[in-house]
């Protein structure tokens, strides 16, 4: 196995290794700090079936079932279609998935670890493929506030909520997402999390906001959080701190949720098919593992 970094900000390659096949301790464990170190991870030239995804996936932490999620892959409700297809007049998976800034799952009391995504049909045009996912930084978002304002936050907390991005993707968007039913709602109430965590592979703070579901700093007055979210958003998504991953069929993709925040590009048409599956994996071991 060969990890190669990609010299950027965030992100590295790794080769050799087939994601179908068992996982010994010490790869998992090599792959694991990768990741914390790394931010994303691509496997290239991988060839699998959607149980060999949820395998490789669950070594990683418990499994999510999407609350919003009508698209599974029958039998295996831990692995969701990511589509704009539609077939015989269905789409067959979920056309719109995280098309602007947000951290998967930061609006959960357990919050997410990785999610990992399988590309099956990848859109290209003129040569290049599209539909990046473009990540930032969150270890040197973190470095690179101002010393008084880590002082300021170091024991605030943030409100998340499902429904934020929920509603921006409904009104600014055009989509055809229903509003969430009351269950839907009661499954997911806002929660609060520390403004910094410290991350549990590399040890290092983090700044744990985002643009999409991050709604409130709670020790602050309404205006005063207005302001440093927008300040943060500002900050966080800076060009300094991005990382663009360019998709090929075939590739593996894993991003570490907890120091990182991603935005999936919405650059191609409804004519140009994108198929992926994707496996979301809760951070509860990999607290666990710290230390
Ligand atoms: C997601 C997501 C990005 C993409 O599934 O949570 O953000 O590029 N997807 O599909
Ligand atoms: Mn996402």
């Amino acid at each position: 196995m060969r990890i190669t970094r990609s010299g950027q900000t965030l992100g590295a390659r790794i080769e050799g290794i087939d994601l179908s096949q068992p996982l010994d301790d010490t790869t998992f464990a090599t792959l694991q700090q990768a990741l914390g170190e790394h931010g994303v991870l691509s496997y290239p030239h991988q060839q699998l079936q959607a149980i060999d995804l949820k395998r490789f996936a669950e070594r990683f932490g418990t499994l999510e079932v999407n609350v919003a999620n009508s698209y599974q892959e029958p039998g295996i409700p831990e692995v969701m279609v990511l589509s704009n297809i539609v077939r015989d007049g269905k789409p067959i998976g979920l056309a719109d998935a995280g098309q602007s800034w947000h951290t998967d799952m930061s609006y959960s009391r357990t919050i997410a670890f990785t999610n990992i995504l399988y590309g099956i049909q990848i859109p290209r045009r003129d040569g290049r493929s599209l539909g990046n996912t473009e990540f930032c930084n969150m270890h040197a978002a973190y470095d690179e506030l101002p010393d008084a304002l880590k002082t300021r936050l170091a024991s605030m907390t943030i409100t998340h909520d499902f429904n934020k991005f929920w509603e921006m993707m409904r009104r600014e968007r055009n989509s055809t997402r229903p509003p969430l039913t009351d269950a839907q709602r009661a499954a997911k109430p806002p929660v609060r999390h520390p403004v910094f965590l410290t991350h549990p592979l590399t040890g290092r703070k983090v700044l744990y906001a985002n643009p999409g579901y991050a709604m409130r700093i709670n020790e602050m007055s309404e205006a005063d959080s207005e302001r440093t979210l927008a300040f943060l958003f500002e900050h966080q998504t800076q060009p300094r701190f991005r990382y663009a991953h360019d998709w090929q069929a075939g590739d593996v993709l894993m991003w570490d949720n907890i120091g990182t925040i991603h935005n999936a590009v919405a650059d191609y048409r409804a004519d140009e098919p994108r198929l992926i599956k994707r496996c979301q994996v809760m951070a509860d071991r990999v607290f666990g593992a710290a230390a």
